[in-house]
């Protein structure tokens, strides 16, 4: 049998298509690709506003940035996620503080944040990032409430959750990265999340004010909006000290056509995330779905006593488990600015258990079934 990895990209002849004809077309960059995919990606998720950049780190730096984050301000974050939804507040001089998570769905905790706001002084935090961790939607429409009591603002860290979704108190579907509860949205078309692009992201918002400033600070600040007929056609203004994070026309092509098949690719996650609940049931723990939510199923995270033991034994078969994540406040650069653990327990518990399982839509039946006899001989004993 071939090797397993935990995650792998699907590029098919339409993808490989789509790039050869854009290779073949007159623009390579910020040609009409990047705008085709800005609106469908926007239209998928149901946002107003799509601001496609070249990575979700830099989406997150611009969307820190965009919502006037500066030196010294203070943002709430999870610890188990990728370091980059902590490092956007650094990139600008901010704080990061941690709250704990939930020991069931693994997502920011809802009450372990509020505690952590309630025990400071009003006006000390300046905003949220919670994580759609492996896929799950955060319940936006709770920690919009809490931020809403506190004056903060809410950035939706996406990028494991193209189509997933929550239903809120009213009844109503909240696609991931809507930015109906959040102020932003970011997404990660890095080739293990669901959209490969080789690199690439997505920054949605629905206020045109954030779009504007968004747009501007991907593209080093620079306007033509400012044009008058006395100006010559080359005419343009740097207003702000902004970035080149742009996306471009080959990656947009393949964008495109690897979102059009996002929701085939979520539901195969999901069928893939029933089978390893059925194996698992009263005898592994596994993420839990809340009532409401859907799952998109960037990652598929069980929970075992001998995690190393585990790891090394799936490697011998050739299956390549991953760990997500060591938790962002013991990486040695957290560490070394005085953020070690305090009241993050859950989370360390969840680190020392946790281990991702094969998850990828082009994962066969009979490799997933060769994974879980492994999963259960081993823990089994
Ligand atoms: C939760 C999360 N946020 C942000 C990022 C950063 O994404 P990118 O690699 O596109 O910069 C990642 C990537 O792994 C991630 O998993």
């Amino acid at each position: 049998m071939r090797a397993i990895p935990y995650g792998r990209q699907h590029i098919d002849e339409k993808d490989i298509d789509a790039v050869v004809s854009t290779l073949k077309a007159d623009f390579l960059t910020q040609g009409p690709k990047v705008k085709e995919f800005e609106d469908k990606f926007a239209e998928y998720v149901g946002a107003k506003y799509a601001v496609a950049v070249n990575n979700a780190t830099s989406g997150l730096h611009i969307a820190v940035s965009a919502l006037g984050l500066k030196p010294g301000e203070r943002v709430i974050t999870t610890p188990i996620t990728f370091a980059a939804s902590a490092n956007c507040v650094r990139f600008v001089g901010g704080e990061v503080w941690f709250a704990d998570i939930d020991p069931d769905t693994y997502l920011l905790s809802l009450e372990s944040t509020k505690k952590l706001i309630e025990s400071k002084p009003k006006g000390f935090f300046k905003g949220i990032i919670p994580v759609d961790f492996a896929g799950l939607p955060v319940n936006l429409e709770k920690f919009r409430e809490l931020a809403n009591a506190h004056n903060l603002w809410v950035i939706e860290d996406a990028c494991h959750a193209p189509g997933g979704y929550f239903i809120d108190s009213k009844g109503d579907k909240h696609m991931c990265g809507n930015a109906n509860y959040a102020n932003i949205g970011v997404f990660s078309f890095h080739p293990v999340k669901h959209i490969a692009c080789g690199e690439g992201g997505m920054v949605t918002t629905n206020s045109e004010a954030l779009y504007k400033k968004l747009a501007s600070l991907r593209t080093h600040g620079i306007t033509k909006d400012n044009m008058s007929e006395n100006h010559g056609g080359w005419f343009y203004e740097m207003q702000e000290l902004g970035y080149n994070y742009r996306l471009t026309d080959i990656q947009s092509a393949l964008g495109i056509t690897q979102l059009a098949k996002n929701n085939k690719g979520v539901a195969r996650r999901n069928e893939i995330a029933n089978t390893y609940k059925k194996a698992f049931k009263g005898k592994i723990k596994y993420q839990d779905l809340p009532k409401g939510a859907y799952n998109a199923h960037h990652l598929f995270v069980i929970e075992v006593e001998d995690r190393k033991g585990l790891y090394d034994f799936l490697r011998t078969q050739h299956i390549y488990a991953q760990i997500h994540y060591i938790p962002v406040h013991k990486l040695p650069y957290y560490k070394d600015i005085g953020y070690e653990s305090a009241a993050l327990r859950n989370s360390e518990t969840y680190y020392s258990k946790c281990i991702s399982l094969p998850m990828y839509p082009s994962l066969t039946d009979e490799e997933q079934g060769f994974v879980i006899e492994k999963v259960l001989s081993f823990v089994n004993g």
